[in-house]
């Protein structure tokens, strides 16, 4: 790893203001042509629109003022972890986080592998930002499948699962990302330092300008758990998760929390799974929570069910069950006004944001209305 000296930052910051400059008279004519194809997406859900208004939340959030430029302050890393073969999809979606957000801010970059980075990945990526950039290998034990799975019972899993067509179904690597992204990450020594983090992925887009430190909106409202999507999970790779969520609760009462997000999760008080999750590629939180005793047990207690391997428990049903179970309700947020797209779904704010300049996506394009859609469960919780 190698972090930048702050003189060089004091430098940088310079060269920042020039670019910014630049990147505001260009980046609209430049990039607006790549995006025009996605506007074909949605044109199914604009019926969903008038059925779904958007609820505005009850509570008016703080929203700081732009700060000047290279002065991201908080205490918050942007966390990626990825292989060296996904080095273009890397690149594409570092550039759009720059564009649209850390060109101005300047938080440091964190990249995991289950395997040292090569030279090519590293001198690309170091290309790409002129924020501190790390680079880490994931320890062992926290990537690979342990010892104790019974390997002929996972196996039999996955060929069960392959046989019902589920994506990444016959997958061992797929599993050891879900179970690293729920139970890891956030111990690596190279997050260790850090509070908050913004989660990325290959190949994704950020639609819109954010003309606000979302790590100090976390932390000035109160809030733990940011997200943009939300929908449904494939039960069949999840068969008994539930169950076993309601053992843990059963088992550990004194970690629900009482103005919890229940009705987010469960129809019927918490009898059963609705599979409403938030889509965890996308994320911006903080790791203390799932550092907390709460989490740091409920982790344990699923990674010894075996699920992670027998099934095919993601991480994304995972934190949300744990952060809609453990947190106050209020302390979960949508951001609203970061447009993002992870293949197949998208999220773009409502709003002129998309006419003024501010935006490549059309107001509202994306998944929030839509019937595969949980916002308007996450939204009912407020009303
Ligand atoms: C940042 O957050 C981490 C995790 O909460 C904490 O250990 C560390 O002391 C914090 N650093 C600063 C400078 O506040």
């Amino acid at each position: 790893m190698a972090i930048l000296s702050p003189s060089f930052l004091v430098g940088r910051k310079r060269y920042v203001v020039a670019l910014s400059l630049l990147a505001t008279v260009f980046s609209i004519r430049l990039l607006f042509p790549t995006f025009s194809s996605r506007f074909t997406f949605s044109s199914s859900f604009d019926q969903s629109l008038e059925l779904y208004p958007p609820n505005p939340n009850s509570n008016s959030p703080k929203i700081n003022p732009p700060r000047p430029i290279g002065s991201g302050t908080a205490n918050a890393t942007l966390v990626f972890l990825a292989r060296n073969s996904d080095l273009p999809g890397v690149l594409s979606s570092m550039k759009h986080l720059e564009d649209k957000f850390n060109k101005e801010y300047g938080y440091p970059w964190v990249f995991l592998n289950e395997e040292e980075f090569t030279e090519e990945f590293v001198s690309a990526v170091r290309e790409r930002t002129s924020a501190p950039v790390s680079f880490g290998v994931i320890p062992h034990d926290d990537w690979f499948q342990p010892d104790w799975v019974d390997e002929e019972r996972a196996n039999e899993g996955r060929r069960k699962m392959k046989e019902a067509g589920i994506i990444y179904a016959d997958s061992v690597p797929y599993r050891n990302m879900c179970r690293f992204n729920s139970g890891f990450f956030f111990k690596h020594p190279l997050l260790q330092p850090y509070k908050y983090y913004w989660r990325v992925e290959p190949d994704i887009n950020y639609f819109c300008d954010v003309t606000y430190d979302p790590f100090d909106y976390l932390r000035d409202n109160k809030k733990t758990y940011g997200f943009t999507i939300s929908f449904y999970e494939w039960e069949k790779t999840i068969p008994t998760l539930w169950g076993n969520v309601k053992e843990f609760m059963a088992l550990h009462p004194e970690y629900i929390a009482p103005e919890n997000a229940m009705g987010y999760l469960s129809d019927n008080g918490g009898e059963s799974y609705n599979l409403c999750h938030f889509w965890s590629n996308f994320e911006i939180a903080d790791m203390d929570f799932w550092r907390s005793e709460a989490y740091t047990t409920f982790f344990e207690f699923l990674d010894q069910k075996g699920g992670f391997y027998y099934e095919r428990w993601g991480d994304a049903p995972v934190h949300s069950i744990a952060a809609a179970l453990f947190l106050p309700k209020d302390q979960l947020h949508f951001f609203r006004d970061i447009g993002y797209r992870h293949e197949p779904f998208q999220h773009c704010p409502r709003g002129d944001d998309w006419v003024r300049g501010k935006c490549e996506c059309r107001s509202g394009d994306g998944l929030d209305y839509a019937p595969q859609s949980c916002i308007p469960r996450y939204e009912r919780l407020f009303h």
